[in-house]
């Protein structure tokens, strides 16, 4: 097993660990940004969207990183509003590549989005920046995949979440 496979399986328990421990789930959502963001060095800005209601409409919930204007992003707009309209992961591993993108600041080269669903509609979504070019592997779409896979079963009812 190579480094990156066994970091990632730990990481995997400690996410169990945060979503056994109980508490509100802004607290898991926290808890999980922070360790994504210590244990894995490429993921300079992590934080989690959440759908307003029944809006078509994300707000920025917990983050760790550098502050972003993009507190509030409709469906549709930019990667995140992108993922959140086709309900899929998308990675982006050049962002000077594509025209749908919100800058967040000036040295993100790269960044993954996976949305979350609850009860059969997308409720919200992870959000990492790398300053790195192409470092997102199978890898880690399969880890971020499975944290929100893990979420859309702690998942709150809309409203409550931020
Ligand atoms: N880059 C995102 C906006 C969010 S910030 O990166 C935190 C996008 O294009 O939707």
């Amino acid at each position: 097993m190579d480094d990156k496979k066994a970091l990632f399986a730990t990481i995997r328990t400690s996410v169990d660990g945060i979503l056994a421990a109980g508490g509100s789930l802004e607290r898991k959502l926290k808890a999980i940004t922070n360790l994504l963001a210590n244990e894995i060095d490429y993921y300079d800005w992590v934080g989690f969207y959440i759908v307003e209601g029944d809006t078509e409409e994300l707000v920025l919930g917990p983050f760790v990183g550098a502050e972003t204007e993009h507190v509030r992003i409709p469906f549709g707009k930019g990667i995140c509003g992108q993922a959140a309209a086709t309900g899929e992961t998308i990675v982006i591993q050049d962002v000077s590549k594509v025209t749908n993108y919100l800058s967040c600041a000036p040295d993100v080269i790269s960044e993954i989005v996976v949305p979350i669903f609850h009860d059969g509609r997308i409720a919200g979504e992870l959000d990492i920046d790398s300053h790195e070019l192409g470092p997102f592997s199978w890898d880690d779409r399969e880890l971020l995949e499975y944290i929100c896979a893990c979420l859309s079963k702690v998942w709150e009812p809309a409203g409550d979440n931020v």
